[in-house]
């Protein structure tokens, strides 16, 4: 290869290069004047992704899933009174502390549950389902019946 050869490659070579880099710049020209002109802040993509990166990472359910409302329906039913077994929610709530006469608590068949007894049923009622000073409402289960409190209180009356 001689010297002229030389210089006419590196010519034709550095108008080609030249050619690619017009044509370069002709793409990126053409690219931002003549392409769709889209406002980010209402680009749908850009919006999809926005919200879905700012979507709470999780949510209320304020409505009942479907068919709760028959399983809540269930306790709401009347309870009748005569199946309610007061020795057994005397046994697992109240005997805790009424068995051993914690904190004061009145033991049935005491002196001291005979005298709290000549207040009357319904006091005694009225104290074991709103609470008497350490005598916690319903014995500290809010869960119970007025109904189920009334049944324990009829067995410690009959202890
Ligand atoms: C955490 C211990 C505790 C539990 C559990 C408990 N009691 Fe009592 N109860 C007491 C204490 C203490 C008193 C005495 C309160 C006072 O006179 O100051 C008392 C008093 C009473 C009295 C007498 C109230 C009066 O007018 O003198 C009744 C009735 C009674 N409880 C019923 C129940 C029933 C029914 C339950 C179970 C559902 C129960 N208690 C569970 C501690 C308890």
């Amino acid at each position: 290869m001689g010297n002229h050869e030389d210089k006419v490659f590196l010519k034709r070579f550095s108008i080609i290069i030249l050619i690619l880099v017009g044509i370069t710049f002709a793409i990126i020209f053409m690219a931002t004047r003549h392409g769709p002109e889209v406002d980010p802040a209402t680009n749908p993509s850009r919006m999809a992704l926005a919200d879905e990166r700012t979507a709470p990472v999780g949510a209320v359910r304020t409505e009942l899933p479907e068919g709760a409302d028959a399983v809540a329906a269930v306790p709401a039913a009347p309870v009748d009174p005569a199946s309610i077994d007061g020795t057994a929610i005397y046994d697992s709530v109240c005997a805790v502390c009424h068995n051993a006469g914690v904190a004061g608590a009145p033991i049935p068949g005491s002196d001291d549950w005979a005298t709290r007894a000549e207040q009357g049923h319904d006091t005694l009622v009225d104290h074991a389902i709103n609470g008497l000073n350490a005598m916690p409402p319903k014995g500290g289960r809010p869960d119970l019946s007025d109904a189920e409190v009334i049944a324990a209180v009829e067995h410690m009356l009959a202890l």
